[in-house]
């Protein structure tokens, strides 16, 4: 009666590696910045995407590690910019909407991630 027993129990450590992959796989801020925005705003987020390859995009994406250009947006407008898109703040449409895709805790993760690249605040 050993071999039930065992089969068990590997399929209780199943689910429990599952249960502990799956909140990490539902996307740290880091992953969904992988996910969604490096193809344009680049691996070091410097606005030098595999899109933007010589300049590909007619208007480059924002370079979000450089301060002085990060600086001049409110946390508001960096976040209206990702849920709505590049359209929604007066900007090229290029940059596209997340709100279908991104929760708006997200987003707000994705803000402060943000921040962090360019180690600055926004004027508000
Ligand atoms: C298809 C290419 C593309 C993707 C993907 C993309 N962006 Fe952009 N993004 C752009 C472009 C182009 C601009 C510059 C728009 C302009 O200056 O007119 C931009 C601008 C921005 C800005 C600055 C907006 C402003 O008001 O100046 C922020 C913030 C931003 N993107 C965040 C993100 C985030 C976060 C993601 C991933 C969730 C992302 N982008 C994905 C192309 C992209």
């Amino acid at each position: 009666m050993d071999r039930p027993s065992g089969k068990l129990a590997v399929l209780a450590l199943g689910f429990l590696v599952l249960a502990v992959a799956l909140p990490a796989s539902a996307g740290s801020v880091e992953d969904n910045y992988r996910l969604h925005c490096v193809q344009c705003h680049g691996g070091k987020g410097n606005g030098e995407g595999i899109n933007n390859t010589y300049g590909g995009l007619s208007v480059g994406p924002r370079n979000h590690t450089d301060p002085a250009e990060m600086s001049k947006l409110t946390d508001d407008e960096i976040r209206r910019a990702i849920l709505e898109g590049g359209d929604a703040v007066n900007k090229s449409e290029l940059m596209p909407r997340w709100d279908k895709t991104l929760t708006a805790n997200e987003v707000d993760e994705l803000v402060a991630y943000l921040r962090k690249l360019c180690k600055c605040k926004g004027p508000n």
